[in-house]
């Protein structure tokens, strides 16, 4: 496994991190494992070095935290880095002050995350969306706390727009309060709307970038017309309403696979390579229910792609309207 320093902190992370999304409870996901099948690939990213876990209050309602706190409890904490979000509302049980990022929410939501976790501190707590009803100054306010009593020691941020992320960051400049040092937003082959802004703004600010869906959500591991083929292709809304049918994804996933046919590789590893080669990326997210595509995900970290497989590439990509956040 390959280390890298996350922006401008001093921490090192796996180049690259497990997305917990795919543990939790079925019932919240039909493509969501349970806490033993769950349990295989976590024990098995910690066997291949992967140090660095990106979970949320909302995956699995909390069940996600969980397995992903009963598992690493068996480890060296030391060893770990471990993230969190809060904002996005609760399916189960949800009352107003579940959602969104004002100090009460962050308070709570920070205090249950540690719990189902097991944890008295995580390393990067981040906020999932942006809050229009609440000022960024109470959140950055709160957070800016939650890291003096020790409940975590790093904050970051999840999609949103560039001049709201300028915004937070200058207000915690001003203010003198813990600055936002990760952006989690949404970036692969068939979505690259954040080359426009978001990401030119982390590089020169020393954010650590992580993108989320690195593969589009399973699209570019497989043909374009086999999206289906899987149950989470088949059930999952979400990547429904992404836009990579659209404009140049076809074709840029042809292009995956005629590449990955090239250099005798997964569609996936073609795909993983691709934002592995971007230096404005710290570490993508990779999501996965099989010990077998986890193993995948860490050898693409030793494809090389030349400057003209990278333009190949991309050179079907066509502008999207923005998705991912609103
Ligand atoms: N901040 C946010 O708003 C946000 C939003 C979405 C996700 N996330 C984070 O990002 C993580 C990853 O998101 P994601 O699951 O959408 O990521 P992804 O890596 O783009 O997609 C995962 C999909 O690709 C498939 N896949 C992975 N490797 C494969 C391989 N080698 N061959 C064939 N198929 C393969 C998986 O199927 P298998 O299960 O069969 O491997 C799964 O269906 C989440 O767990 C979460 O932590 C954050």
């Amino acid at each position: 496994m390959e280390y890298t320093t996350l922006g401008s902190t001093g921490m090192e992370v796996s180049s690259l991190c497990l997305g917990c999304m795919s543990f939790g409870s079925s019932e919240w996901q039909p493509w969501v494992l349970d806490e033993e099948e769950s349990r295989e690939i976590i024990e098995r990213a910690i066997d291949l070095g992967i140090n660095f876990f990106d979970t949320a209050n909302v995956y699995s309602s909390g069940k996600s935290e969980e397995i992903l706190g009963n598992v690493l409890a068996e480890y060296d904490r030391d060893e770990q880095v471990v993230a969190t979000k809060a904002f996005l509302p609760p399916e189960e049980d949800p009352h107003p002050n579940a959602t969104g990022l004002s100090r009460k929410t962050i308070e709570q939501e920070l205090a249950n995350s540690l719990d189902r976790l097991g944890m008295e501190t995580v390393d990067l707590y981040q906020i999932h969306r942006w809050d229009y009803e609440t000022p960024i100054e109470e959140t950055l306010r709160a957070l800016d706390d939650a890291v003096r009593r020790g409940q975590t020691r790093y904050i970051g941020a999840s999609s949103m727009w560039t001049y709201q992320f300028a915004d937070a960051l200058h207000t915690s400049d001003r203010l003198d309060l813990e600055r936002f040092a990760t952006m989690q937003n949404h970036y692969n082959l068939v979505y690259r709307e954040e080359e426009r802004e978001m990401l030119p703004f982390c590089e020169r600010e020393g954010i650590g970038v992580m993108p989320w869906s690195p593969l589009a959500g399973g699209y570019l591991t497989r043909p374009h017309d086999e999206l289906d083929a899987t149950t989470r292709g088949e059930t999952d809304k979400y990547i429904d309403r992404l836009p990579y049918r659209d404009g140049g994804g076809p074709a840029v996933n042809e292009r995956v696979a005629e590449l990955a046919a090239d250099h005798g590789v997964t569609m996936a590893q073609i795909a993983l390579a691709w934002l592995l080669h971007k230096e404005w990326v710290t570490t993508p997210i990779v999501g996965t229910t099989s010990v077998e595509h986890l193993e995948d995900a860490v050898e693409a970290l030793e494809i090389d792609l030349s400057d003209s497989d990278i333009e190949y590439l991309e050179e079907p990509y066509e502008p999207l309207p923005v998705a991912g956040h609103e």
